[in-house]
């Protein structure tokens, strides 16, 4: 694309961010987001077009079309997984996002299995049960059991992050495993049954165009709510790039074990993936597992990956929709060799009902100590400014030459920025495990 004008579809933080870079690159004249959000709008060369229904593809098809767009990247997993990425491609329209058939490896724990288990990717031992087969799940629960083992209960199907339960005794998934498959169907997996795994996790993300992939640099996340990884779980609190414990031969490594088999075997089925392929690691004793895929950018992992993306990245996404990513000659994107530390300021209430509407104050004072605020639930003020508009509010990004000096920038600028009923985390970064090297350790 030698320029050109980028559709990019959803309006949250990990969004922002996707059209913050993307407007940054001298290939792009314009970035358009749908349907966007005030804050979102405000940044230069974005517009916000607000007409769209994301779950609905011939609206998309229609929003694309409107906008003249040469490609569309689509920010969530909902409308992928409503076949817009299917609908765009029908109507000649450049995407990168995968089709519906090719979500499956997010829209479905079991099918992630099926496919990691046929291209030899490991993951935790598990098993995948039906409607009326309580007892088979209860018998293999009890077996790992007997092996010394706890087990992680996750529903078959889109749970917004709410479907996966990590047992802390026999007991306990022995009790909940039964209301997995209360009122589901024999004929379809709905409940998976997994060995529970122990380490660190890691998010290694690459950009995928069916058979080849690029590595974007690796990131944490912090889905508890509270300091020490404590309370109830969320969309995520905060993330930092990159990870001592995962350098940049160690995520090409995992993208060589990991990615690009699962893509092979996408191919082979006659699905190829085209898109973000996220695989959410542990970092096991035993080397890295595959926990899940996601089939786009994390949130707020984003937040903290793009801004250390030092080179051009519409080219890539471009060549990847068009399926010419070997053409691009890259394994990795150039990185920056800054750090980036990502703190996630909520809305009081959230992850439960967030309270609306409180003013915001600071985003300016914020930006001009050098960090980036992204717009995840915010909504323009009559009076000027921002308010509260959602559970994740804010998502703010301090960078510097060590995940140290990011993470001070990051406490400060978050810590400038306030409302009534602020919520964050202050230890997003705050350990962090030692350097270690595990190429290789993936197979
Ligand atoms: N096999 C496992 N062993 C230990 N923890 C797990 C396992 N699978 C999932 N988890 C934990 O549960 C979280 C959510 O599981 P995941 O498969 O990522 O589902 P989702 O993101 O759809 O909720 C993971 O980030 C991880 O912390
Ligand atoms: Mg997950």
């Amino acid at each position: 694309m030698a320029s050109g004008r980028v559709l990019v579809l959803g309006g949250g933080g990990r969004e922002h961010a996707i059209a913050w870079k993307l407007a940054a690159e001298a290939g792009v004249d314009e970035v358009v987001v749908a349907p966007g959000s005030g804050g979102i709008g405000d940044e230069p060369g974005v517009r916000v077009l607000r007409e769209v229904e994301l779950l609905d593809p011939a609206s998309v098809v229609a929003a694309a079309l409107a906008s003249g767009a040469d490609l569309v990247v689509v920010g969530p997993e909902a409308p992928l997984a409503a076949g817009v990425a299917d609908a765009l491609e029908g109507a000649g329209v450049a995407v990168f996002g995968p089709s519906r058939a090719a979500a499956r490896l997010e829209t479905s724990k079991a099918f992630c299995h099926a496919v990691a288990e046929a291209a030899g990717v490991p993951m935790a031992r598990s098993r995948a049960f039906a409607g009326g087969e309580a007892g088979a799940a209860l018998g293999w629960i009890r077996e790992l059991d007997a092996e010394g083992l706890r087990a992680v209960l996750k529903a078959d199907g889109l749970a917004a992050g709410k479907g996966v339960v990590v047992c802390e005794s026999l007991e306990q998934a022995l009790e909940l495993a039964p209301s997995f498959l209360v009122g589901r169907s024999a004929d379809q997996p709905a409940l998976v049954v997994e060995e529970r795994l122990e380490g660190r996790e890691a998010s290694v993300i690459a950009i995928c165009d069916g058979d080849d992939a690029v590595a974007l640099p690796a990131a944490r996340d912090h889905k508890r709510l509270c300091d020490g990884d404590l309370g109830p779980n969320t969309g995520g609190m905060g993330a930092y790039s990159p990870l001592p414990d995962l350098d940049d031969r160690a995520v090409e490594a995992i993208v060589e074990s990991v990615h690009r088999p699962l893509l092979a075997e996408m191919a082979r089925r006659g699905t190829p993936f085209r898109g973000f392929l996220y695989a959410g690691l542990m970092l096991t004793a035993a080397g890295p597992r595959l926990l899940e895929c996601n089939v786009r950018l994390g949130d707020p992992e984003a937040q903290v990956i793009l801004p250390r993306v030092a080179g051009d990245l519409a080219g890539l996404l471009f060549a990847a929709a068009h399926g010419d990513l070997a053409t691009m000659g890259r394994r990795a994107v150039a990185a920056s060799g800054e750090a980036a530390v990502g703190i996630v300021l909520a809305a009081r209430g959230y992850p439960g009902d967030p309270r609306r509407g409180d003013p915001i104050d600071g985003i300016e004072a914020a930006r001009s100590q050098g960090a980036l605020v992204f717009h995840a639930g915010t909504v323009k003020r009559p009076a000027g400014g921002f308010g509260t508009n959602g559970g994740r509010v804010l998502a703010v990004v301090g960078r510097g030459p060590s995940l140290a000096d990011a993470r001070r920038a990051a406490e400060r600028a978050a810590d400038a920025i306030s409302w009534d009923g602020v919520e964050r985390r202050h230890d997003i970064a705050a350990e962090l495990p030692e350097p270690a090297h595990l190429v290789g350790a993936a197979r």
